[in-house]
């Protein structure tokens, strides 16, 4: 059973979505790949690299493998073209890749629920907004829910990411925020703004207006630094996409680490800012 699915970024509304704000969420044409071969009495993943999987990773492996269906153990082998931990879905991505390989020809609604249950292991509390937009693909915009309200997005638009090299887990900066959040008034204004900036996104993004849905990158990377979610690596990455010529620059998924986007006017310009910040130019929507 061999199985895949995309990675993404998060246009606009990352942490602002895990408290029932809007987001945009964009697939990246870079695959995370899983061959799973059913075995008696084991449950075993295996990572690019060799990378230790944690005990807890593999009961979350195991609940969305026996939620699909399957019975027995099984090995699975991953291959990926996102660099892992890298804020660019390849956890989403594997999740939604094994649900397909457990269960061929599930809708992408059963993908993304199942893809939770890994999810809910590596991330505390997830959204949901990562599986929904590597099962589904395109531009969504997205409001966390039971089920999650999930519109399909049109238009396209050039970007470049920008890998900071740094790897973290989003716990990392989801949990730390939630408690701060229980101490500091402004972090729900500040949360409640970057729904707002996502919310004011989506127009932006499906008429192309770039020189709107830069600025709003922008303002929404100021605000995430306000929460203290970016770092010094990503604040550099996105002023040298701003330098290069990006129509605005924001760190992309959870932060403290990862990747930051910039805007690009069309494919030459998003290829000039990728050799400008070894990133690589990706179009979405498209
Ligand atoms: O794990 P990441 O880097 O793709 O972050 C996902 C976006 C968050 O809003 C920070 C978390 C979530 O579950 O929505």
């Amino acid at each position: 059973m061999i199985a895949s699915a995309p990675g993404k970024v998060l246009l606009l509304g990352e942490h602002a979505v895990v408290y029932g704000h809007p987001a945009l969420a964009a697939a990246i044409d870079l695959r995370v790949t899983v061959e799973v071969e059913p075995k008696a009495d084991v449950i075993r993943l295996e990572l690019p690299g060799g990378f230790p999987v944690p005990q807890a990773v593999l009961d979350g492996l195991g609940n969305l493998a026996r939620a699909a269906g399957h019975r027995g153990g099984f090995v699975a082998k991953v291959r990926s073209d996102l660099p892992l931990g890298s804020g660019l879905g390849s956890s989403a991505a594997l999740g939604v890749a094994l649900a397909r390989a457990f269960k061929p020809g599930c809708d992408a609604e059963e993908a993304a629920a199942l893809a939770m249950h890994l999810e809910r292991v590596l991330h505390g509390a997830p959204s949901g907004v990562d599986p929904a937009i590597c099962a589904r693909g395109g531009v969504i915009e997205f409001v966390k829910g039971e089920p999650p309200r999930i519109e399909a997005v049109r238009g396209r638009a050039w970007l470049c990411v920008a890998p900071t090299g740094i790897a973290r887990g989003t716990h990392s900066t989801v949990m730390p925020l939630a408690q701060r959040r229980t101490l500091d008034p402004r972090v729900d204004e500040n949360l409640s703004r970057l729904g707002e900036i996502a919310k004011q996104g989506r127009p932006a993004f499906e008429r192309a207006e770039l020189p709107r849905l830069g600025a709003l990158f922008d303002e929404a990377h100021a605000v995430l630094r306000d929460l203290g979610v970016s770092c010094k690596e990503l604040d550099d990455t996105v002023a040298k996409l701003r330098a290069a010529g990006a129509l605005g620059a924001k760190l992309t998924g959870a932060g403290g680490g990862g990747a930051a986007i910039g805007l690009a006017r069309d494919a030459a310009h998003a290829r000039a800012l990728a050799t400008a910040t070894r990133g690589f130019a990706v179009e979405v929507g498209a």
